[in-house]
């Protein structure tokens, strides 16, 4: 055993001033580097468990190693082995591609390592994320009760949202949730783990463009209560996954309101779209939901864990959320200063509303409205290209910035499973050749490919060569090269 000495050792892990300069230009660099050789590169590279077994495991060293080696080594070893989700050619799930003022945000919020759990722990982050939430509520129309907090996603965001609705109907035993077949499956998932048997929450069937059918959603709910069960929320697509679709969101707030049932809005992937013309005119109703999930990792251009939930009354938010522990009892300084802590899931909790704040700062909002605008301009132009083409067929009509369709030349009479399959094989193709990044899905059990058009550097060029090079694919698969 070391005798105890007079002096603490020095820490180990403590960089000087110079040795950190050196190390973040270093990262800095190969971050740039990456982010320039983007479009060069294919749009996505994977791995299988057994190659990245052989490339990475190993114990963890007893001693650390040179830093330049282990940064170089995250940068060509682990993390290109990754979809390029800001790819300008990744059209599958749902892209994200981030600004650089909001990586240099994550990379400052780490830096000074804020816990934005409480108003005393940290003032300034919590008034800036009191700020940005209250942009949001401004462009959805909510009133000045509105407000709300950063999430790690649109999961979390649905998930606390369904707490203060479970709340605010009186946490009943027999809880229902109505929601469309499209809905995304975390919505399913969250009204689950808030207590809603899964066999209650119910799906409301879509009309032929995937809009929830609200005459099917009376007699769900008549029956439902007739039954002895108790709605606690109704949700609504603001820009399903699938397809792009938008809920009559005014015709389920009046549902909503006659039947006196929370009424959430999923708007992850197509919240932002409020920014356009386009938008504004299909969310008519948004402002009159209680609550609305987006994902401004998605169609605001910020890095992942970058989801938000804004409710109409913040105040029920906080009614289903707050707690007050005797060892956090110096963090109540009144109902000016909100402890983000008290409004979801997280105490412990990173600064995301700097990543928004330092981007829209550095753009301006003209900047975003007409990069949102262009991927909804860019869905549109595909559409138009699909219907004119000779081999490929709309499945879905453009929807936000989602277009669906297949590849099914005249003449060719394949059965459905065989369409299917020569569609799967090109769309292998259109990954393999590194030409896009692109998903399927199945529409109505009809198997689809998808584009999901969401980056801000994304031409039309990149576009059309994707559908051009899809139409030629198709041929040679057809005539068997
Ligand atoms: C419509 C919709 N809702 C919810 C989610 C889940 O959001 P997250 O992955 O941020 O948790 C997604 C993700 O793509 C989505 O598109």
């Amino acid at each position: 055993m070391t005798p105890p000495t007079e002096d603490t050792p020095e820490s180990e892990m403590k960089l000087s001033a110079e040795r950190m300069m050196e190390l973040a230009q270093l990262a800095s660099r190969l971050i740039i580097e990456r982010c320039e050789g983007l479009p060069g590169e294919p749009a996505w590279r994977g791995g299988t468990r057994a190659e990245l077994e052989a490339l990475l495991r190993e114990e963890p060293p007893e001693h650390g190693r040179p830093a330049e080696q282990v940064l170089e080594r995250a940068a060509r070893e682990i993390l290109p082995v990754a979809g390029r989700v800001d790819h300008p050619r990744f059209f599958a799930f749902v892209p994200s591609s981030a600004t650089w003022p909001s990586v240099l945000a994550d990379y400052m919020a780490a830096g000074h390592n804020i816990f934005q759990g409480t108003w005393l722990g940290a003032s300034g982050p919590s008034q800036l994320e009191v700020i940005v939430i209250d942009w949001f509520c401004d462009w959805l129309g909510y009133p000045e009760t509105g407000g709300g907090l950063f999430t790690s996603g649109g999961s979390a965001a649905s998930l606390d949202a369904f707490v203060a609705a479970r709340e605010a109907a009186g946490a009943p035993d027999r809880a229902t949730v109505y929601m469309s077949d499209q809905s995304h499956t975390a919505l399913s998932r969250a009204a689950t783990i808030v207590g809603v048997r899964p066999e209650r929450v119910k799906k409301v069937p879509s009309d032929d463009r995937y809009r929830l059918d609200i005459d099917a959603l009376r007699s769900m709910i008549a029956e439902d209560r007739a039954a002895g069960l108790t709605p606690i929320a109704i949700c609504g697509n603001a820009g399903a996954t699938n397809t792009g679709a938008v809920d009559p969101l005014d015709a389920i707030a009046d549902v909503c309101e006659s039947e006196d049932i929370w009424f959430h809005v999923d708007a992850a992937y197509g919240g932002f779209a409020i920014l356009s013309d386009e938008g504004r005119r299909l969310f008519t109703g948004i402002n009159r939901a209680d609550s609305i999930a987006m994902d401004a990792h998605k169609w605001l251009f910020q890095p992942f864990e970058t989801g938000c939930l804004m409710v109409k009354n913040v105040r029920r938010l906080e009614a289903a959320f707050s707690v007050r522990p005797e060892y956090l009892q110096d963090t109540e300084w009144g109902g000016e200063h909100p402890n983000f802590g008290d409004r979801g899931l997280q105490l412990s909790r990173s600064f995301r509303a700097l990543k928004v704040w330092m981007s829209i700062q550095t753009f301006g909002m003209k900047a975003f409205r007409s990069a949102v605008t262009r991927g909804i301009d860019l869905a549109a132009q595909a559409d138009e290209w699909i219907r004119v083409s000779e081999t490929l067929e709309i499945a879905n009509p453009a929807s936000l910035s989602v277009v669906c369709f297949r590849f099914n030349p005249p003449g060719c009479d394949l059965s459905a499973e065989e369409l299917a399959a020569l569609n799967e094989r090109i769309q292998t193709r259109v990954i393999e050749t590194g030409t896009a990044m692109m998903s399927s899905t199945r529409l109505r059990g009809v198997y689809s490919l998808r584009l999901c058009i969401l980056n801000h550097t994304t031409t039309w060029d990149d576009v059309r060569s994707t559908l051009e090079a899809i139409e030629q694919f198709g041929m040679d698969e057809i005539s068997g090269e």
